[in-house]
């Protein structure tokens, strides 16, 4: 069973959001996917309580309650969501529970020194340490189309634009060796999906073309043994 789960003691920084687009992408590929709400507030429960009855079922683990233990044993994959503010042995218990973990972290600056904090403190868990439970991070609700943007695009490039912006967390993941696997925009779709209990996968692929084309590196490392617990 695959265990992949977002994290960062962060709020707002968009782990539910991740979560309920990774469940409903394994979803449509027709797997069997779980989805395990670590959060009290329940909002990836919340989240399946809307969704269409034709669109592929996920299924709801309020796991704040009763941790994994009712995860269907037929389930391919679990994703994990989880509060925000979670410190110490709550936090090590957590990390305990994933293969893969992805961080979500938000363009500011205060957000990447924060980011930069939380990964320094997980990596020093043992099971992290060991290798057991493996760390990327993505970037999320990048604006593209600011004028200040629009401008230090023309003289830099999109790219370099939106890598400047993290030019010293990705310094400091590739110290630590820790992917910095993708950049996610801001974009209303991923709210017109949630509204409606489904994934930007579920979208129109016109209306999020370029979207699905900024996850493929995620799910190319979810897929990738890079992203598993090393053997032995
Ligand atoms: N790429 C994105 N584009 C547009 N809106 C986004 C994006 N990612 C997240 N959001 C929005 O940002 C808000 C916060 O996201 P989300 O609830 O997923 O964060 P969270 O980390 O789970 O927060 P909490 O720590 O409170 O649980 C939500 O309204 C969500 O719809
Ligand atoms: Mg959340």
């Amino acid at each position: 069973m695959r265990t992949i789960m977002f994290l960062n003691a962060k709020g707002g920084c968009g782990k539910s959001t991740l979560a309920t687009n990774l469940a409903s992408h394994y979803a449509r590929q027709g797997k069997s996917v779980a989805i395990a709400d670590f959060d009290p507030q329940g909002s990836s429960i919340e989240w399946l309580k809307v969704r269409p009855d034709n669109a592929p079922k996920i299924h709801g683990v309020p796991a704040w309650e009763q941790g994994l233990r009712h995860v269907p044993r037929s389930a391919d994959v679990v994703v994990i969501d989880v509060p925000a503010a979670v410190h110490g042995a709550p936090l090590t218990a957590l990390v305990r529970r994933a293969q893969s973990i992805v961080i979500p972290v938000l363009p500011s600056p205060t957000d990447i020194r924060a980011a930069a904090h939380f990964i320094h403190h997980v990596l020093l868990m043992g099971r992290v340490e060991r290798r057991e439970t493996k760390l990327a991070v993505v970037a999320n609700r990048v604006r593209e189309n600011t004028a200040l943007q629009n401008a230090a695009e023309g003289m830099f490039g999109r790219a370099s634009v939106n890598t400047q912006v993290y030019h010293r967390l990705e310094k400091f993941l590739s110290h630590l060796k820790i992917p910095f696997l993708t950049t996610l925009r801001e974009n209303p779709y991923y709210l017109v999906a949630d509204e409606k209990g489904l994934g930007i996968f579920d979208l129109k692929p016109s209306h999020v073309a370029r979207d699905l084309e900024q996850w493929q590196p995620l799910l190319k490392w979810l897929e990738s043994r890079r992203s598993l617990p090393d053997a032995g």
